[in-house]
């Protein structure tokens, strides 16, 4: 059971982290005026938010499992995740707005959040 739960929290955060790069490809080549997500647009934001919710509520039941409780890094994923939801939801209004400077700014901090927790979670370092 636990094998089972840490190969889905694997695989979604590698989703997640797919998911999020294709995004920011979409907001960087996404024209300087107010868009549309579209039809390629909604499901890849779509995508990335749930496989990233997905890979948190996973990570939350590995933390309640207690093995995990004494160390800090399953909290930074929270926040990391956290973080995650608030800049992906600038990053979706500033693209409709056509702001696309701060869309492409809040998109690759939602890419960086995922890479730092990602690499954080393999190396356990504290
Ligand atoms: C609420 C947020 C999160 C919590 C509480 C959390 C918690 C955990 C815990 C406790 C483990 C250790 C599992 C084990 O080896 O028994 C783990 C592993 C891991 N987590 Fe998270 N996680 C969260 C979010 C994320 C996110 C956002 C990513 C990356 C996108 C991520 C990527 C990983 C990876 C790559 C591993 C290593 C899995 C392995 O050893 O195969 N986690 N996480």
């Amino acid at each position: 059971m636990h094998d089972t739960l840490i190969d889905a929290h694997h695989g979604l955060a590698v989703t997640a982290v797919l998911f999020t790069a294709f995004w920011v490809l979409i907001v960087l080549g996404a024209p300087r005026r107010p868009v549309r997500l579209g039809r390629l647009g909604r499901p890849v934001f779509t995508g990335a938010m749930m496989s990233t919710g997905a890979a948190g509520i996973t990570g939350l039941l590995l933390l309640a499992s207690g093995k995990w409780l004494t160390m800090a890094f399953p909290w930074v994923g929270v926040a990391a995740v956290t973080g995650y939801g608030m800049a992906g939801a600038h990053s979706r209004r500033s693209l409709r707005s056509g702001q696309k400077a701060s869309a492409g700014f809040a998109a690759v901090v939602q890419l960086l959040l995922l890479a730092a927790a990602f690499a954080l979670m393999e190396a356990k370092p504290f």
